[in-house]
């Protein structure tokens, strides 16, 4: 586990890595555009509400901007634990000066900011849970219920693995339709390609035991929100 956490750090700590994710962005993000706005429209504010939401793992902030822009009254905290991500979304999140800020937080450690002690509005994260062994994902849910006020929302937007190998054919059938180039760059990574292919795959885990780790840190209303071949939004609320 330590091991695990010390190459998704190297991956995400690195400069080369990160440049390289960052090029490849705005052509990743074209196809996440409507799970990006459902997962701001899953929150329970109105158009115009005044209210701070954080973003776990939130890198350059792809998921904070889509509801920074939902919601022109609100407010983001972005926390994540790469200087380079960090500092990448200044560049990405210009156009919300003065509505977001980052903190600096590892999601392996279990030890949070004191700014986020408790009382959150609501908490989201996107693309990041998927790099945590199950153990830690469990303990995270539990921990953000614990700081989420009562009746406050956790909405994740992750890949998830398939339960059976025919499933996982299926979905890589379609993904291969959509791009006609993904079945040679799946044969012809550079060493530093697969490397963050196997940090990307390593702790990716199955819906199931997720929907189950929510209820079991005590959050109601669990549901599969959204979800398209391996991509899902998983979502809870803190009881009242
Ligand atoms: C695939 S990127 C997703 C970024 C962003 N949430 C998005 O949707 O585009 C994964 C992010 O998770 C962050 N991350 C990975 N492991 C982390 C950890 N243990 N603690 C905090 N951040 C972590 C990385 O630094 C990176 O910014």
């Amino acid at each position: 586990m330590v091991e695990s956490a010390e190459a998704n750090a190297a991956i995400w700590k690195s400069d080369a890595t990160v440049a390289d994710w960052v090029a490849g962005a705005d052509a990743r993000e074209r196809g996440r555009v409507r799970a990006r706005e459902l997962l701001a429209e899953l929150l329970p504010f109105a158009e115009d509400e005044r209210f701070t939401f954080v973003d776990l793992g939130a890198g350059t902030g792809a998921a904070s901007r889509a509801v920074l822009a939902a919601y022109p009254s609100s407010s983001a905290i972005l926390a994540d634990y790469s200087p380079q991500m960090r500092e990448e979304g200044q560049r990405s999140l210009a156009d919300y000066a003065g509505r977001y800020r980052y903190v600096e937080l590892d999601l392996a450690t279990g030890r949070w900011p004191e700014e986020l002690a408790g009382g959150l509005q609501a908490v989201i994260t996107s693309l990041c849970v998927h790099h945590l062994p199950d153990a830690r994902k469990a303990a995270l849910f539990a921990e953000i219920l614990a700081r989420l006020e009562p009746g406050a929302w956790f909405f994740d937007y992750d890949p998830v693995a398939p339960d059976d190998p025919s499933v996982g054919e299926a979905w890589q059938r379609v993904q291969d339709r959509r791009d006609p180039e993904a079945a040679s760059k799946r044969s012809h990574r550079s060493p530093e390609e697969q490397a963050r292919w196997e940090n990307h795959v390593r702790h990716i885990s199955p819906l199931g035991p997720q929907l189950g780790y929510l209820r079991a840190a005590g959050f109601e209303a669990v549901d599969v929100y959204w979800k398209e071949l391996d991509h899902v939004i998983l979502g809870g609320r803190r009881p009242r």
